[in-house]
């Protein structure tokens, strides 16, 4: 074995690193071994992105480049955990006479923006040949075809608007790497500051360790021919 066979010992980063669900997916990466060298990313740390400043996401992936190149290790999985409902910068909008500019703002920069230039800095870092995969932390309430409630405006809005730049980004990097995966994921209610406040009685909330096995499971399932789709962690494709 060499030292970068394809899905067995490449480079695993998540970004996120510091959210609870971003965490638990790291600590089981590690705990999986699967991967030469698992790297988390967060705005804390000593190689810090923040989706407010995109030279720090262009250094992230400068830095990420020179440990690929030292190490012999291609960048094998890429998981993308960062995401903002609620917080300093505003409430879910349960009507449209919530809707705020920034709170739109905030929820736009951390859940499309964001990850739009993490496409644009760390997509060139994926190898040309061989498996790999990115996968982007969605929700199912970013499905257009599922909304049946209304609600939470820009929250819904910003996650379709990153399925959507996960699909095109997919449709791209396939171009360049016929055994790529990009997807979106839906990781189900799970038991994080995020999803706190509005976690109901009666729905199923698992704890971030179980979803990050769930869905780490889920991706190993995964093909190219699964590129560009928003898949739940119980592995069904949801519709966009
Ligand atoms: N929890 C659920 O039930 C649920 C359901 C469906 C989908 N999701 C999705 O799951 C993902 C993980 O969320 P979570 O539940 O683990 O929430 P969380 O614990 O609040 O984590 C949010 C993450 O986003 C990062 N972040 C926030 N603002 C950022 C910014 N400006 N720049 C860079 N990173 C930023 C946070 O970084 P810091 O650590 O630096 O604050 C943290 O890593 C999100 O995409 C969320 O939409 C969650």
């Amino acid at each position: 074995m060499t030292a970068d066979t394809p899905g067995r010992s490449g480079l695993a980063v998540v970004v996120g690193a510091g959210g609870a669900l971003g965490a638990a997916l790291l600590a089981q990466l590690q705990q999986e071994g699967h991967y030469g060298r698992v790297l988390g990313l967060g705005r804390a740390g000593e190689v810090r992105i923040d989706y407010a400043d995109e030279a720090s996401i262009a250094a992230a992936a400068q830095a990420v480049g020179g440990l690929c190149d030292q190490s012999g290790l291609a960048l094998r999985l890429l998981l993308v955990a960062t995401g903002f409902l609620h917080g300093a910068q505003g409430q879910p909008e349960r009507g449209w006479r919530h809707l705020d500019a920034g709170y739109l703002q905030q929820v736009f920069l951390v859940n499309t923006f964001g990850p739009a230039l993490l496409i644009k800095h760390f997509f060139p870092l994926l190898p040309r040949q061989g498996r790999c995969v990115a996968g982007f932390v969605s929700a199912k309430v970013g499905s257009i075809g599922d909304n049946a409630l209304g609600g939470w405006y820009g929250y819904r809005a910003s996650k379709a608007a990153l399925n959507q730049l996960v699909k095109t980004a997919a449709i791209e990097l396939r171009r360049s790497n016929r055994d790529s995966l990009c997807v979106a994921l839906h990781p189900g209610t799970v038991d994080t500051p995020l999803s706190q406040p509005f976690a109901k009685t009666g729905l199923t909330v698992r704890p971030p360790q179980q979803a990050a096995r769930e869905l780490l499971a889920v991706l190993a399932d995964l093909g190219p021919a699964d590129s560009g789709a928003l898949v739940d962690y119980r592995g069904q494709t949801l519709p966009f």
